[in-house]
């Protein structure tokens, strides 16, 4: 591959290749890894959907996958380098050719969703076609591309893992963040009684969100006995605390939570809870995004009511992607952060 650092996003590659991001090797800094040059376009398999990429989001997520952190998810990434060299998981855009087998979408369709292995940060991508969706009408590819991880995992967690009802009272500790701005937002749109945990500079967005009440993790303390329901996507604090903060017949789901730990990044305490959850009163439990065609057609309908709207922090030129990953491991976004190709 050819690669030039800071391509201008938007130049256009020649017939067979294009713009796209690379990394050779692992490392937690974006800025000193990622290339934007020029590299050759996907094909689509079959089965597989190729996509004029428009725009890309950036998550935690895509920071472990750069970084090779925590360590056994090398297991899967590539044990001594990343076999993916990109990457973005999140893409919006307009269907350029489909693969052998594919029914569900056609050139010049716009859609969103999770692609292959290939990544998103990138002019073209290739994608399963039951990873994608239309892209919601009353989105913007922009918008459309901050949904498919982050949502999908907030759909999850509160939905089935949490089981939110009408009536219940939940608490989102994240509120502020890629995935709990839409915990929040479903929390609601499923009839909770919601309150958010972030920082004292975010709050405001989170009541904007539809939060009934917010609280200031440096600042409040989380009320004991109160809640039917937690999903804890930003914890460090102990399993006894977040126990204590249930009712006596809560449900506590850990979605996350950064710890920079090398080995295991704060995985003890998920175990912790499940291992916990069989004898006690609460129900305890972590769960992995299953990534689902049917939980993005379910987030399609959620946004074109209306109920769920993807909160945009910040968008990035492709050639700025470092920055932009570098924007959310510092903490510094609420809500997602996009690139645009
Ligand atoms: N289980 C899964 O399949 C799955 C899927 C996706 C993501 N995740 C994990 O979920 C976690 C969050 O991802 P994200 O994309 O939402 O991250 P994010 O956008 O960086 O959001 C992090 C959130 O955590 C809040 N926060 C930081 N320190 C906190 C503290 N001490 N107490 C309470 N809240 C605190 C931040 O609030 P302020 O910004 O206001 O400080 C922000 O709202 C990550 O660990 C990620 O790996 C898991």
């Amino acid at each position: 591959m050819e690669t030039t650092r800071g391509t201008p996003a938007g130049q256009s590659s020649g017939p067979g290749t294009m713009n796209a991001v690379r990394q050779e090797r692992y490392g937690i800094a974006p800025e000193h890894l990622l290339e934007v040059g020029r590299t050759d376009r996907p094909a689509p398999r079959d089965g597989e959907v190729l996509v004029r990429v428009r725009a890309a989001s950036v998550d935690r997520g895509t920071w472990h996958l750069m970084a090779g952190r925590p360590y056994p998810a090398r297991l899967v990434f590539g044990l001594r380098r990343p076999s993916f060299r990109n990457p973005g998981r999140n893409l919006a855009g307009v269907v350029e050719a489909v693969g052998a087998g594919v029914t569900e979408h056609r050139p010049g369709d716009e859609v969103y969703g999770i692609a292959s292995a290939n990544g998103t940060f990138a002019e073209y991508a290739a994608a399963k076609q039951d990873k994608l969706d239309r892209k919601p009408a009353n989105l913007s590819f922009e918008q459309a591309a901050a949904v498919p991880v982050s949502a999908g995992t907030a759909l999850e967690a509160v939905r089935d893992h949490a089981e939110v009802r009408p009536g219940d009272r939940v608490l989102v500790i994240g509120a502020s963040g890629g995935v709990g701005t839409f915990a929040v937002q479903i929390a609601k749109a499923l009839g909770a009684e919601v309150t958010g945990l972030a920082g004292g500079a975010k709050l405001d967005a989170v009541r904007r969100l539809g939060a009934d009440a917010v609280l200031d993790y440096r600042r409040d303390e989380i009320p004991q006995g109160r809640f039917d329901a937690i999903i804890d996507i930003a914890g460090r604090r102990p399993l006894a605390q977040l126990r204590r903060a249930l009712t006596p017949h809560g449900r506590l789901v850990i979605v996350g939570g950064e710890t920079g730990g090398r080995l295991f990044d704060g995985l003890g305490r998920q175990v912790r809870a499940a291992l916990l959850s069989p004898f006690v009163g609460q129900t305890l439990g972590f769960f992995v995004n299953r990534e689902s065609g049917a939980d993005l057609r379910a987030l399609t309908a959620l946004i074109e009511a209306g109920s769920v709207t993807p909160l945009v922090d910040r968008v990035f030129p492709l050639a700025d992607t470092a920055a932009a990953i570098r924007y959310v491991i510092d903490g510094k976004a609420t809500g997602k952060v996009v690139v645009t190709v």
